[in-house]
């Protein structure tokens, strides 16, 4: 199992360089749901089913819709907009690899979820941060954002945060899951860990951090999770 899932990670270090060479950061992602073509055990992050350490985290703080909206980033194949549909959001969820899409809608098209193959730099003006006066408002009460920003190269993780941020209406709330990194360590290969620090450029964004949860790795050799909350007030 874990050889798989090793085995897995290799080849998506393979597409994701090959792609890096030809200067095309996210094109990766595509080619290697293409390839995958159905079978999810080629993918490392899909697991049909909804990210323990979040699941974890809204278990423990008792995490319900209520009617709120919900945006979900890089959605990849739904596991984790169909957990907080079950939760009572309205949920609406993207991803830049419209294969992607088009397996999250086959996996969960039967419920009332929103799946849209959209970039995260291109949304619709709707999902988006506006300034009114002094306010500032995104589109959604609350926004997931699972692992999409540690895959994406170093050098974009202002932009990456801030676009991620932008989404959050006033009064609504952020959770970020990712691998963490202490601030001093230097991150080596895909996917790239976190650091505190980097997480900090959110409260650039307008937001308050409001919960930290370090969570243990439950497999070897991986690092911590880091599970944060944010609200913008
Ligand atoms: C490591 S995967 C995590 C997927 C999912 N959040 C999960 O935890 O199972 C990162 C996802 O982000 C998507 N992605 C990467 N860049 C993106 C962008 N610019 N806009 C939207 N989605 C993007 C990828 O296609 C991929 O599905």
């Amino acid at each position: 199992m874990a050889e798989n899932k090793e085995k897995a990670r290799e080849r998506v270090r393979e597409i994701a360089s090959e792609h890096y060479r030809r200067g095309d950061v996210t094109g990766w992602f595509e080619a290697l749901y293409a390839e995958a073509d159905g079978d999810n055990s080629i993918i490392p992050w899909a697991d049909l089913e909804p990210n323990r350490f979040f699941k974890s985290w809204a278990e423990s703080t008792g995490l319900k819709g209520e009617g709120r909206t919900a945006l979900v980033v890089g959605c990849g194949l739904g596991d984790d907009a169909k957990y907080l549909h079950d939760l009572g959001f309205k949920v609406t969820a993207f991803d830049i690899s419209p294969t992607a899409i088009e397996w999250a809608k086959r996996l969960y098209g039967e419920d009332d979820i929103r799946f849209e193959a959209r970039d995260l730099f291109h949304p619709p003006q709707s999902w988006n941060f506006t300034q009114t006066g002094e306010a500032k408002t995104g589109g959604f009460d609350f926004v997931l954002e699972i692992y999409t920003i540690q895959p994406l190269p170093i050098d974009m993780r202002e932009q990456v945060v801030d676009a991620i941020g932008d989404f959050v209406a006033e009064g609504g709330t952020l959770v970020v899951v990712t691998r963490g990194r202490g601030d001093d360590e230097e991150p080596d290969e895909l996917p790239w860990p976190m650091s505190r620090r980097d997480l900090s450029r959110f409260e650039s964004c307008g937001l308050s951090q409001t919960h930290f949860v370090v969570m243990p790795a439950d497999e070897e050799g991986e690092p911590p999770r880091f599970v944060v909350e944010y609200t913008r007030r």
